[in-house]
């Protein structure tokens, strides 16, 4: 088992000797290596089983470290970086010679944000190279959004999980890239959400998101971020109906919907509140998947602002491998 701890001292320590740390960011935990160091970067993909295809984002303190490892700062992911950064935004820019092509699997663009928890902070500012951090999960399951979650997953590939808390967005970074002319585009929808983006940007943004099984952004795979348990989403009601000789648990947007073969049925929101649905989405797909059910039945949250990630990672969640 690792240990769970505050110590950002030992936690720099271990990252400089190349091992692994995971790290508490404002979205998902991260499972954090030294960038610079291609040995603790093979590291990440063997303790996730993630296929090496897979690029990584980089992690830095600050928004004037970009362009150390960018070599194009275009105008509009620069006024995206003041606005959003630290935050849950990452940016896709052609990347420098120096980042290694393990991180970005032999792309030319690297991911680069900048987290906003002040543990991960404090701790890239204790070391001298910037951090590669998936979610700290197994590949293809739930991230993670507390340190607990990480134990029992990773716990035993690791050394050290700093306990920052619960993270207090709960969903993952939005990645946006850009084309040749610096036009952004959306790569995967996240805690910032699209309209603020375009907002920003005043244009449309294009989007890369698929459903093709790409193998340049795989947390765009079409199964992905999925429990063990079956897992269906579609109108609750009927849905109960559907399952009626079923051990079911039930995870909706803003209401209970009670049923008497239903084991759990938890409320993502009560006060129909995006932002806390996507704080609770991560935990309560965990809570549901270990309560021992023949199958959970979830709904679409209103697809707008950060509902978009939400339905997104419901969508993939769903999806058959
Ligand atoms: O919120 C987050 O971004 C979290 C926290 C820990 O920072 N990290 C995270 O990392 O979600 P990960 O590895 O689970 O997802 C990163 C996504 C993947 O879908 C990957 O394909 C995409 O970013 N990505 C990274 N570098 C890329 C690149 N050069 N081109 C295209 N996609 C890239
Ligand atoms: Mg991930």
């Amino acid at each position: 088992m690792a240990e769970i701890g505050i110590d950002v001292k030992y936690a720099a320590k271990l990252l400089r000797k190349g091992k692994l740390v995971a790290i508490p960011t404002e979205t998902v935990y991260g499972l954090a290596a030294n960038a610079m160091d291609e040995d603790a970067v093979v590291k990440i993909f063997e303790a996730k089983n993630r296929p090496r295809f897979n690029p990584l984002i980089l992690h830095v303190s600050s928004v004037d470290k970009i362009e150390l490892y960018a070599k194009l700062f275009f105008p509009l992911a620069k006024k995206l970086a003041e606005k959003f950064m630290p935050g849950p935004l990452t940016l896709l820019l052609p990347k420098k010679e120096i980042v290694s092509d393990l991180v970005t699997s032999g792309n030319s663009t690297v991911a680069i944000r900048v987290p906003n928890h002040k543990l991960t902070i404090d701790l890239l500012n204790e070391i001298n190279f910037p951090l590669v951090a998936p979610s700290a999960n197994p590949f293809g399951y739930v991230s993670p959004t507390s340190a607990e979650h990480v134990q029992k997953q990773l716990g035993n590939k690791i050394e050290y999980i700093l306990d920052g808390g619960e993270c207090a967005v709960g969903i993952e970074s939005t990645i946006v890239g850009f084309d040749e002319n610096g036009n952004p585009a959306m790569y995967r929808q996240g805690g910032i959400s699209e309209e603020e983006i375009e907002k920003i940007c005043g244009i449309k943004v294009l989007k890369i998101i698929s459903e093709e099984n790409s193998p340049s952004v795989p947390g765009m795979l079409k199964s992905h971020y999925s429990p063990e348990t079956n897992f269906i989403i579609g109108n609750i009601d009927e849905l109960i109906k559907l399952y009626s000789d079923k051990k079911i648990g039930i995870l909706s947007f803003d209401k209970s919907h009670l049923a008497s073969n239903s084991i759990m049925s938890l409320v993502l929101s009560e006060k129909s509140n995006l932002n806390e649905a996507a704080k609770n989405l991560f935990s309560f797909l965990r809570i549901l998947d270990e309560a021992n059910l023949d199958v959970i039945l979830a709904e679409y949250v209103p697809d707008k602002g950060i509902g978009k990630a939400i339905n997104d990672r419901l969508k993939r969640a769903a999806e058959k491998n």
